[in-house]
């Protein structure tokens, strides 16, 4: 698995010294029988045009594969639109470079493709924006008010997979490829059903993955339905759960699908078999043998985490044996689901911000970068160790407006690089007034400096690092502009921004920022030359 930049990209080398000593020597010292020398020439000659059909075959009737071109800064602008915090990438035009998806509405630019499917303005347009060069892939439009999107779904329509959209009083089933609409139907049954919905494997045997969307709202219930068609199938599944307010889908390590239940007391488990049964369906789906001995007989319930302030709860990527990140007004703990064991606990204050997992020490074991609120409009970041929970990094930076969570990208050399927003407190006094803020990149292996990048953008609805393409080509995503679900009304006047931009783009625009009063003889020049460096990996 190697991988290479489009900026530093090496030449191959090696693989062509060998193979050129010869054997002269056997050919030309036995010529004693006359008729052999003749059938010998004859297939000297057929394995020769053999040879070369060979080489003219690979060479030109298979092409090479081109790698595609890419813009390093690219953005895409819709005046007088509003967007909402989504944005999903996916290979759209199947180039191998993903694409992004993300949804507006209200542009001024999209009333034709309103009209010309009869719906009646402002409405929504799911639309697909190459990953090379921005330029609109497709644009389907649809029937305001959102509520929510999802894509990667699978088995939507027949193969692969899709976008599902709950908007007005439909979902509706969107090809990624196309943006044509698979199918629509009507939502009633689940009208405040909550994300992230449910996929599941295939229940009622047509050969697409299915899915289940669970409402909370105040009662608790779950619906299947076929992926391929969209119907109902099974009844509806009433469950007597108490106070949920959050869910989460998780697999065992055996494989056993599960939905983690977040409530006023604290952590529940729930098999998606046991749920399936609820709902009268015949079920092909595996429990957990030690969790299923731990559950409650009436309502199948495993309590995983008692809390009376349980904020989220995040699976851990990558782990062999899968790990739960679980928050709380007051902590954040690791808790290892095969032993149902605490791992460790760290106390916080209040987090501003998802928890995001990276790679920051060398043990292997995702570390997990948290914002904490001290007051002040100042948040102390700090990266938790993985393993045992301690700070093993902080800095403390000045926030105004609810900025962007961090990301992570992993590189080759088995730790991530992170990526942050905030403002650098001896720049606070000078921008108050205008808000600006920064970006700013961390290297776990010299994590004395951070490059800090004064970023324009401003009214940040979402954000992304990622690889666009696998091995190679990390960047970052921003969305901004007016939020859809706060301007309801017509008539917006700033525009929404969809921008990437390539990581290592932003290092020869950046400041360094010393963190802590470590004075190491760390110069900006080596913090720069290692992220020009770097080496990007394909998983996260
Ligand atoms: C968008 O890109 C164009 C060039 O492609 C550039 O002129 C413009 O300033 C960019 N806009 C923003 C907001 O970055
Ligand atoms: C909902 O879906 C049905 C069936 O496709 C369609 O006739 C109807 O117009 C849709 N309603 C909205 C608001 O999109
Ligand atoms: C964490 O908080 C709990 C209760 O709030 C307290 O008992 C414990 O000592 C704290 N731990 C640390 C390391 O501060
Ligand atoms: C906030 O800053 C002001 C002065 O800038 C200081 O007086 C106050 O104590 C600080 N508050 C906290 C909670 O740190
Ligand atoms: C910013 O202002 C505070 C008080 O408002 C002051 O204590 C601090 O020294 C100032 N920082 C800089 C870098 O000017």
């Amino acid at each position: 698995q190697f991988s290479f930049d489009h900026l530093n990209a090496e030449p191959l080398k090696g693989g062509e010294a060998e193979g050129g000593v010869s054997k002269k020597k056997s050919c030309t010292e036995k010529l004693g029988f006359s008729q052999l020398t003749g059938w010998r020439t004859a297939a000297f000659l057929f394995s020769l045009f053999l040879c070369l059909a060979v080489v003219f075959t690979f060479s030109f009737i298979l092409p090479c594969p081109v790698r595609p071109q890419y813009f390093s800064t690219w953005n895409r602008t819709l005046p007088d639109a509003a967007t909402y915090d989504f944005l999903a990438v996916e290979d759209a035009n199947e180039d191998k470079v993903l694409d992004v998806l993300f949804i507006y509405k209200d542009s001024e630019a999209s009333r034709n493709t309103c009209l010309s499917e009869d719906l009646s303005i402002p409405c929504l347009v799911l639309t697909a924006v190459d990953g090379t060069d921005g330029k609109t892939l497709w644009e389907r439009p649809l029937a305001a008010e959102f509520d929510w999107v999802e894509c990667g779904v699978k088995g939507l329509g027949r193969q692969g997979t899709g976008c599902l959209v709950a908007h007005a009083d439909n979902l509706t089933a969107i090809d990624k490829k196309t943006g044509v609409i698979r199918w629509q139907q009507s939502r009633s049954t689940v009208l405040n059903g909550n994300l992230p919905l449910i996929s599941i494997q295939d229940l009622n045997a047509d050969k697409a993955d299915d899915f289940a969307i669970l409402s909370y709202n105040p009662e608790s219930e779950l619906v299947f339905f076929s992926g391929k068609s969209g119907d109902q199938i099974g009844s509806k599944a009433n469950v007597d759960w108490n106070g949920v307010f959050g869910h989460q889908q998780f697999k065992t390590a055996s494989g056993a699908p599960y939905l983690l239940l977040l409530t006023k007391s604290g952590l529940y488990a729930v098999s998606l078999r046991h749920l399936t049964k609820l709902a009268v369906l015949e079920s092909v789906l595996k429990e957990e043998k030690s969790w299923k001995e731990k559950s409650d007989k009436n309502t199948g319930l495993i309590s995983l985490y008692q809390s009376d302030s349980l904020k989220r709860v995040m699976v851990v990527p990558g782990s062999s044996s899968p790990s739960l990140l679980v928050q709380t007004d007051s902590s954040v703990s690791l808790l290892h689901t095969d032993k149902l064991k605490i791992a460790w606990s760290t106390n916080t204050s209040t987090l501003l911000s998802v928890p995001t997992f990276g790679q920051f020490d060398k043990d292997g074991i995702p570390d997990i970068m948290i914002e904490e609120d001290i007051g002040n409009k100042t948040k102390r970041v700090l990266v938790l160790s993985g393993s045992s929970g301690v700070v093993l990094w902080e800095v403390h930076l000045l926030f105004w407006t609810q900025s962007p969570p961090p990301a992570s990208v992993l590189t080759l050399n088995t730790y991530s690089v992170f990526m942050l927003w905030g403002q650098s407190q001896s720049r606070g006094n000078q921008t108050v007034r205008n808000e600006m803020h920064s970006s700013f990149l961390m290297h776990p292996r010299l994590s004395q400096l951070l490059l800090e990048r004064r970023n324009p953008a401003q009214n940040i609805i979402s954000f992304k690092a990622t690889l666009l393409e696998r091995g190679r080509h990390a960047g970052y995503l921003v969305l901004t502009g007016p939020d859809g679900r706060q301007h309801a009304e017509l008539g917006e006047t700033e525009p929404v921004i969809l921008t990437k931009r390539k990581i290592k783009e932003d290092v020869p625009e950046s400041a360094v920022l010393r963190v802590g009063a470590d004075e190491s003889a760390v110069e900006e020049a080596e913090v720069k030359e290692a992220f020009y460096r770097l080496r990007f990996s394909e998983t996260q």
